[in-house]
């Protein structure tokens, strides 16, 4: 790839270098352009053919992309017309001469951004594309991300810039401050609890409590006198009575986690809950009236559980006002440079160490990967990164080494290599791997995988592994 480094070079901590696609088959043209952008902080990718262009716009990102029209082989409208079929959103210039007006005018109707007749003055290209691209960062920095952030706790931001995030982060200040019940779905470790607090810190809500259960941490006895809490006396170990958590979300917010794992029993009393705003602590026959909102998250799949008759359909619809689908990292790899970034940073601010970059090859890595563990896998690699790391820079080899493996994304990506792609097959794939790592040490192999040692052993017992 014909592709040169800024002198301002990669910036710390900052995200990254804004990235455009240049295609022209005119090789002069396309180096002058290349080095004029380059020495001006933007990072330009060049390609001679549209084959070329096609196969990079598939494996980077691009806040832009230019092409010429004219060109042997692919032509440009061929190149815009696939662009846009991919990623709609992607705001493509065309070059065009005098005698190719019609074409361009073409391009426009097919979503082209606007045309720039050749020759290029490259000093007013240059003028052009900057303005574009601030008017881009701007957009993107007035995004709904800021305006949920203010008020979270530290470490608590969603972070992000791809459509998607921005698209989660807009949902949820849009009914923040509502009481409509949210279902948060989506892969482990996509950031459902972070959006669940989000949704709190941007509610009016706020000043009262944000109380989470996990409702696959508790055997059914348990989680029932968790919620609801009880009255001395009210069995055998009650000594002291203790209001639950339903009762101490009262006013604020209560995160139902794990929502697919509660059984149709108590399923049947949290409906009851919810509908009569209304419970009683175990042992009372006196009833409390609450006012809670109430947020379940989820990797499991609930529309499979309604058909199976293992989740009730009221509770469903009754939790599921609003329903939060948190993209799975792999189909977001625009964000992974910055919440990379920000990853290295803490971990480094965390350990007293002085990182200061992630090597190009070692970020290219991290974006080429699958990701089956998602942000929680990402930050553990990060995690990994930042302790084994001896310079300012983390480098490829102080990734773990399944991720840098340079084929191994194309084996869990490519449906043709890969065995199955139902979600708890490549789970449990990625569980044994890691254990094989972790040479059986559950801990261990827990701590790599970012979950619970309690929570490791049950996914052990659900798939069957020994
Ligand atoms: N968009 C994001 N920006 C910043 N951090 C994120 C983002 N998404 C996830 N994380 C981080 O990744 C980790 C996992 O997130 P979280 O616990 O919210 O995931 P989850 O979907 O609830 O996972 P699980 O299904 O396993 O419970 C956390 O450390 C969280 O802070
Ligand atoms: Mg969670």
């Amino acid at each position: 790839m014909q592709q040169a480094r800024s002198v301002k070079g990669n910036i710390f901590m900052n995200e990254k270098l804004p990235r455009i696609l240049l295609i022209d088959d005119e090789e002069n043209c396309q180096r002058v352009i290349r080095d004029v952008f380059n020495l001006e902080g933007i990072d330009c990718v060049t390609a001679s053919s549209g084959m070329k262009a096609l196969e990079y716009f598939e494996r980077m990102d691009f806040d832009l992309v230019i092409s010429d029209i004219k060109m042997p082989g692919m032509t440009g409208i061929e190149i815009l017309r696939s662009i846009k079929q991919k990623k709609p959103e992607t705001i493509v210039i065309m070059l065009t001469g005098y005698g190719s007006i019609d074409e361009a005018v073409k391009a426009i109707k097919l979503g082209a951004y606007q045309y720039i007749l050749k020759p290029v003055i490259v000093e007013d290209l240059l003028a052009q594309i900057k303005e574009l691209l601030g008017k881009i960062d701007s957009e993107r920095s007035v995004s709904p991300l800021e305006n949920i952030s203010k008020s979270l706790p530290a470490g608590k931001t969603l972070l992000g810039k791809s459509t998607r995030i921005r698209n989660v982060a807009k949902l949820i200040s849009k009914i923040a401050n509502t009481d409509l019940s949210v279902l948060i779905t989506g892969e482990s470790g996509t950031g459902k609890e972070l959006a669940s607090t989000a949704i709190h810190y941007a509610s009016d809500r706020i000043n009262n409590k944000f109380v989470a259960i996990n409702c696959a941490a508790f055997p059914d006895t348990l989680l029932e006198s968790e919620l609801f809490g009880y009255e001395k006396g009210a069995f055998t170990d009650a000594r002291t009575s203790k209001p639950g958590k339903i009762e101490e979300a009262d006013k604020g917010t209560l995160f139902l986690d794990e929502i697919g794992d509660m059984k149709p029993s108590m399923q049947a009393k949290l409906l009851r809950v919810l509908e009569e705003k209304e419970f009683q602590r175990l042992g009372s026959n006196k009833s409390k009236h609450v006012d809670i909102r109430v947020i379940s998250a989820t990797n499991r799949d609930l529309k499979s559980a309604l058909e199976d008759g293992s989740f009730r359909p009221d509770l469903y619809y009754r939790l599921n006002a609003v329903n939060i689908v948190m993209p799975p990292l792999r189909e977001i790899r625009e964000d992974i440079p910055i919440l990379a970034n920000r990853f290295a940073k803490d971990f480094s601010d965390r350990l007293n160490r002085n990182i200061m970059r992630i090597s190009d090859d070692a970020m290219a890595a991290l974006q080429r990967y699958n990701w089956p563990g998602n942000v929680r896998e990402l930050a553990n690699a990060l995690r990994r990164a930042v302790a084994l790391c001896d310079g300012p820079e983390i480098n490829k080899y102080d990734l773990p080494p399944h991720i840098t493996m340079e084929d191994s994304s194309e084996d869990i990506s490519s449906p043709i290599k890969q065995k199955s792609l139902m979600l708890e097959d490549v789970e449990r794939d990625h569980i044994i791997n890691v254990l094989q790592i972790a040479k059986g040490n559950k801990s261990l192999a827990a701590t790599m995988l970012g979950i619970h040692r309690d929570t490791l052993l049950r996914k052990l017992k659900r798939y069957g592994i020994n």
